[in-house]
């Protein structure tokens, strides 16, 4: 018997994967950028185990069963890991021995927190270990046959999704940009505003607005080829007022192709509306962007900071929304840093 445990951060996005042009290889019609979070605050944990006495795979997300061999993505995740690992020939056991999976998310799964992100990556990262096989290109256009997103959550820090060009996906990988460490102040705080399921998930709204939106061909063509270029231009020189531009550009882009897609997707909420207003106030009073939100495909709102201005805005948000029952807001801290695999479980 064989076993492998590790945990996967979620990983939120700057720059917004919105849209596929080939759905079952999941390849996105625009790159992506985003920032992976601290991994004990907000992450996936995945114990794979392979045994020759195993009948049958079986899995189980936070304690419940869950349909294993009828799941296209998981299926297809667990059919590239293994095809990686015959090319590699490094395992100590057969192909073929079955495997139990049991993964647990420590934050609200479908609430639009990148949930499939870090349960993906984590699973392709756990039978990689599992395998015994590195952490390379390859392996992120594995992660990304299960959840777009979940490529970046291989790495740490700021990580480069390329859309690539080929048919076959081999290029449509993720790439690090920059360590945690290259801008240690960077924090992210996350104001819950709701833990709810989403009534229209990712994979379903981007559909609708690929086959119905006039903005998002624009988007994808235009927009994003530009702002992934200053993005990581900001990125590089540590410079926090484009990153923020960028970033709270980005969000409000997302919504408006939302927004036009037929029937339309509506992910934020009047909590989601109010914090926008209360960042856009607060960087007004402040003097220059101290703050930069971004939404992906819920309410709940991320705000990036630096470490020095986190104090002085934490007070202004308790201000603002007091914990009562309409406005109610939860406070998580991120710091980026990658995934990690745990060697006692
Ligand atoms: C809004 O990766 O969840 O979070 O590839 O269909 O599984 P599928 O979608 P998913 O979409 C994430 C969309 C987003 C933006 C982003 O993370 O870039």
């Amino acid at each position: 018997m064989f076993s492998a445990t590790c945990v996967a951060p979620v990983n939120m996005a700057l720059v917004k994967y919105w849209g596929k042009r080939n759905e079952e290889l999941i390849l996105p019609i625009n790159d992506s950028v985003s920032m992976t979070l601290d991994a004990n605050e907000m992450c996936a944990k995945t114990t794979i185990t392979a045994s020759e006495s195993f009948k049958q795979n079986r899995m189980w997300l936070n304690g419940e069963v869950v349909t294993f061999e009828e799941n296209a993505r998981l299926m297809r995740c667990l059919a590239g890991v293994q095809r990686l690992a015959l090319a590699n020939g490094a395992h100590k056991f057969s192909l073929s021995w079955k495997l139990h999976i049991a993964s647990y998310n420590n934050f609200p799964t479908a609430a639009g927190l990148a949930s499939s992100a870090a349960g993906y990556a984590c699973l392709v990262y756990t039978l990689a270990r599992l395998y015994e096989l590195p952490l390379n290109e390859e392996l992120t256009t594995v992660a990304r046959q299960g959840s777009g997103s979940a490529c970046r959550s291989l790495y740490g820090g700021f990580v480069h999704w390329r859309r690539g060009s080929s048919a076959d996906g081999s290029d449509s990988i993720a790439v690090p940009l920059a360590p945690a460490s290259h801008w240690p102040n960077m924090h992210m705080l996350i104001l819950v505003v709701n833990d709810a399921r989403k009534k229209t998930g990712s994979t379903r709204g981007m559909q609708l607005g690929v086959s119905t939106s006039s903005l998002i061909q624009h988007r994808a063509k235009e927009v994003v080829p530009r702002r992934v270029k200053e993005l990581m231009a900001a990125i590089e020189s540590r410079d926090f007022q484009a990153f923020a531009e960028i970033t709270i550009k980005e969000s409000n882009q997302l919504h408006a192709i939302c927004l036009d897609t037929y029937p339309p997707c509506v992910y934020m909420n009047d909590v989601s509306h109010a914090i926008v207003n209360f960042v856009h106030d607060y960087n007004e009073t402040v003097g220059s962007l101290q703050a930069a939100y971004t939404f992906d495909a819920g309410p709940n709102a991320c705000i990036y900071v630096l470490a020095e201005n986190v104090p002085r805005l934490l007070a202004a948000i308790q201000l603002a929304f007091p914990n009562d029952a309409q406005q109610s807001v939860e406070y998580l801290m991120g710091i980026p840093v990658p995934p990690v695999e745990l060697k006692n479980g």
